[in-house]
């Protein structure tokens, strides 16, 4: 969703800006703008689309201010024009925001009737004429900033300057990150220690209700009451290095092949494979004495959610309840005092998931989270963590935390299952020693790209998709389904195979390809029966599977041919020609694979 940088410089910022926007880029946007202070005059520049324009503008037309303020914007309210891009501004003040203002209708009205004219449909633009509403009335700019704050509703992380300020800028957060960034002689703003890393490795991360009052020398953080505190100060391990793709076209197909690297550092953390047994860092609670675990995750982590409740389920015999984080406050469950609630979040920032963690804590939940990025929010608001070692995922479709979400719920599961006693030690061995292979396995199945390729030439021609899967895989059509439309907007459905006759088989005829999730378990036998179904009806089938081509019954458009490991670790292996089917399509349709449309990689808003 939106970034956020802030620059309080001893020269000139605004390259510094778009550079800082650029390690942002990764979050999805639609416009940018920066804007500085200059001989005491506010400036903006602002462009539609990508960067590049953005830095064009400044180019023809450059900034000369030490402060300043840059934004990447992800649209909600208003079209992602250059009229609604960030920073709003008008003659004393300049505002960049992510997130959005709840009652921006109401405070439009008032200050409407005060004599406001509005200029863009943006809830933003509500807080400028707010903090300009205070000035008129004679109070000071961080009086100003702080009064306005209080009236706001919702979600927000906002960066504030002044005209006539060179040495002011004012950041807030309530829900969407924000980290002041410590330098020497020079501060800074920015939505996450990924932005600010080529400036500072000492970041101070706002808490929610915070304002922070920023000089050059000095940064003074006040939270919701005003009361002065005291924020620590970490040293961040985030890069200065521009994140790059190597030798990869784009960071998704680099983020698929560093998988059997990073599924390996994950299950490292949690395994020890000389002796073959799980170490999980201590859940704080019994785990003889769970009840229930409640998994609450959005979009991908959801899958890998619903993954791991068939592993929960299966093998530490724990009943599992699974929603999707957006929902689960609404659902009003009954959640009884020290049940486990287990969150699933690459970011560790989207706010589905933060609320619905909240909510849990509140009712006496002890809170697990798998997390990637250790710093972030749903991190720091866990009892216990652990950490999906998956490094930076810039590309907007996940893909390797995925499998190391995947990597993680294995372990809990075994973990969990030996100290309840519903593995045994032995049992426990096999299973590590499946996990152990997966690396290597992962390893060759990245090594069949023409074959995904040729199969691109198909899919690419598809309306639709209907990607089909049974028992622990059914989260794996799922998952290839969203994959696919998500980066092709080829419009793909995932079903339970079993489902097929109860609907979607309308939708099969000779243009619809069915792409077939079914390992050589002891469910494939009939999920040939329902290949069969769609065969008959004139439907494409790829089949991905260990089993040979001949036990599938019927004609095959593509197998895809998976190597024979336990079952246990299939899912870690079967995310991989998913992720490759969705890319390699994209790539031939020729969409923006890393930033695909309308899409944002932390998303900050309910
Ligand atoms: C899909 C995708 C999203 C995220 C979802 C949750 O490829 O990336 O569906 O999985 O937005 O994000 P996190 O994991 O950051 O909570």
């Amino acid at each position: 969703m939106c970034g956020i940088v802030g620059i309080l410089g001893t020269d000139a910022v605004a390259g510094a800006l778009v550079d800082a926007l650029r390690r942002l880029e990764y979050r999805g946007y639609d416009s940018a703008g920066v804007a500085t202070v200059e001989n005491g005059r506010l400036d903006r520049r602002r462009a539609e689309g990508k960067l590049k324009n953005l830095e064009l503008r400044l180019s023809n037309q450059p900034l000369q201010g030490r402060t300043g303020l840059g934004h990447t914007r992800w649209a909600t309210h208003g079209k992602p024009v250059e009229r609604n891009a960030h920073p709003h501004m008008n003659d004393r003040v300049a505002v960049v925001h992510n997130g959005i203002i709840e009652n921006f209708q109401e405070l439009r009205e008032e200050l409407t009737a005060r004599g406001h004219a509005f200029q863009t449909e943006t809830d933003t633009e509500t807080v400028l004429h707010l903090i300009t509403d205070c000035l008129d009335q004679g109070l000071v700019p961080v009086a100003a900033a702080k009064t306005a704050l209080r009236r706001l509703k919702g979600a927000f992380a906002l960066a504030i300057i002044f005209a006539g300020e060179d040495n002011l800028m004012i950041g807030a957060r309530q829900g969407p990150p924000l980290a002041v960034g410590h330098g020497h002689g020079e501060m800074y703003l920015g939505s996450d220690a990924i932005a600010l890393a080529p400036f500072t490795d000492t970041i101070t991360y706002l808490e929610d209700g915070d304002c922070a009052v920023l000089t050059r020398e000095t940064a003074e953080i006040f939270a919701s009451d005003d009361r002065k505190v005291d924020r620590p100060a970490i040293k961040s391990v985030a890069s200065s290095l521009l994140v790059d793709k190597g030798n990869f076209r784009h960071f998704m197909a680099k983020e698929i092949h560093e998988q059997p690297e990073v599924i390996g550092h994950t299950l490292g953390s949690f395994v020890d494979f000389a002796a073959g047994q799980v170490h999980l860092p201590d859940l704080g609670i019994d785990p003889a004495q769970i009840r229930k675990v409640s998994i609450s995750a959005c979009g991908t982590a959801y899958f890998a959610g619903m993954v791991g409740k068939y592993w929960l389920e299966r093998y530490a015999r724990i009943p599992v309840e699974i929603d999707v984080a957006s929902e689960f406050r609404y659902r009003e469950p009954p959640l009884e005092k020290g049940g486990l609630a287990l969150f699933i979040t690459q970011s560790g920032e989207t706010a589905d998931t933060l609320a619905t963690l909240r909510h849990c804590k509140e009712q006496g939940q002890r809170i697990a989270s798998i997390v990637n990025v250790r710093t972030s929010t749903i991190a720091r608001e866990s009892h216990v963590v652990l950490p999906t070692l998956a490094g930076p995922e810039i590309g907007v479709a996940s893909t390797k935390a995925f499998t190391c979400q995947l990597a993680a719920l294995a372990c809990l599961a075994i973990a969990l299952g030996r100290a309840r006693g519903t593995i045994s030690e032995t049992e426990e061995k096999v299973l590590t020693h499946a996990l152990a292979e997966v690396p290597r396995h992962v390893s060759t199945l990245l090594h069949n790209e023409p074959h995904y390729e040729r199969l691109a030439h198909e899919l690419s021609r598809a309306r639709d998709v209907l990607y089909l899967g049974r028992g622990i895989n059914f989260p794996l059509a799922l998952e290839g389904a969203l994959k696919l439309k998500e980066i092709s907007y080829i419009h793909a459905e995932g079903y339970a195979a079993g489902e097929l006759k109860h609907g979607p088989i309308a939708l099969i005829d000779e243009q619809v390809p069915v792409i077939v999730v079914a390992p050589a378990d002891e469910l494939f036998d009939k999920t040939v029966s329902n290949m069969q179904e769609v065969a008959a009806r004139g439907g494409k089938i790829i089949l991905i599977s260990d089993a040979s081509s001949e036990r599938a019954g019927c004609a095959l458009e593509t197998h895809i041919q998976i190597p024979t490991v336990h079952s246990f670790v299939n899912p870690l292996l079967y995310a991989v020609p998913v992720q490759l089917i969705a890319y390699h399509t994209a790539v031939l349709m020729g969409t923006d694979v890393d930033q695909p449309r309308n899409l944002a990689k932390s998303v900050t808003v309910e």
